[in-house]
């Protein structure tokens, strides 16, 4: 299929409806990256132009369902299981003890891609027998992951850090293709919503802790900062927001403090005031 051409100026205004829908944010020089990925979602619309294709984005009834397309073929998904896990040992460690005193604690991955994250953790949380006794939240912008999250269906690449012993056990290798067990598939309650729609994170409630990791990463600070404003109101006194090794709420300050947990590193909301 032949590309249509992206202009800067169309490149930037096509860009900043992306940025206000979904907070990801491009530079002049990314026009390269994302010319195809526009210029397919435009011709399947049946667009013959990309400033007609903005117009429709824009103004159209039909736009918003249309944007939320384009967004989706724009998002990285990477994610693999068992990835970056000390943070997620400890929260598991920390989970079943609440557990053991009788509460039932929440938490949320607030970015779950095609579910490896949270699946991750409900292996972690049945190894300490404890999976049922924690309500495990997993949400994402993109439906088609969400899909793929639901099904327990995985790609190979998923596996490259599993460690011994999960094999078997939690997954299986179906023609070829990683399989959660249905079981822990079922721990999760799987929703759409986008991180930064903050009254649609207010109507969650609260969580004794938020992972948010490697998605930051797209947003500039002002949209960064607003998101973990958000995410901060939604943790109880106490409560922890995990972000990405790469990623800090240092940098444009943040009500939450930042300690350190046997090697992992967690924002935690004060237990009086924010
Ligand atoms: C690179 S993956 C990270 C997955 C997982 N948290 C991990 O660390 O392996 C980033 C995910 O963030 C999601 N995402 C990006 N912008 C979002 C937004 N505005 N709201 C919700 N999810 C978003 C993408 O769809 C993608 O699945």
């Amino acid at each position: 299929m032949p590309s249509l051409p992206l202009s800067p100026q169309v490149f930037a205004i096509i860009t900043s409806l992306v940025e206000q829908r979904a907070g990801l944010h491009y530079e002049p020089g990314d026009r390269e990256l994302v010319a195809d990925k526009v210029s397919t979602r435009a011709l399947e619309a049946g667009f013959e132009s990309l400033y007609d294709y903005y117009c429709f984005l824009k103004y159209d009834p039909g736009g918003p369902a249309a944007l939320d397309s384009l967004v989706d073929a724009l998002l990285v998904h990477e994610t693999y299981f068992f990835r970056d896990p000390l943070p997620l040992e400890v929260i598991s460690d920390e989970m079943a003890l609440a557990v053991r005193m009788g509460r039932r604690p929440r938490v949320w991955c607030a970015a779950c891609s095609t579910g490896e994250e949270p699946l991750t953790l409900a292996m972690m949380l049945h190894q300490r027998g404890v999976l049922e006794g924690v309500s495990l939240l997993a949400t994402d912008y993109s439906q088609r992951v969400l899909e793929r999250a639901r099904a327990g269906e995985h790609n190979l690449r998923a596996m490259r850090a599993l460690p011994p012993g999960i094999e078997g056990r939690y997954l299986e290798l179906v023609d070829g293709k990683p399989r959660v067990r249905s079981e822990l598939v079922a721990a999760v309650d799987w929703r759409r919503m986008n991180l930064v729609d903050a009254e649609a994170i207010a109507a969650l409630g609260t969580f004794d802790v938020i992972l948010c990791r490697n998605v930051l990463i797209y947003f500039q600070d002002d949209t960064s900062r607003r998101v973990a404003e958000s995410l901060t109101r939604a943790l109880v006194p106490g409560g922890s927001l995990v972000v990405g090794t790469s990623e800090s709420l240092l940098r444009f300050g943040t009500a939450l403090n930042c300690e350190e947990r046997r090697g992992a590193f967690f924002y935690t909301r004060p237990k009086e005031g924010v």
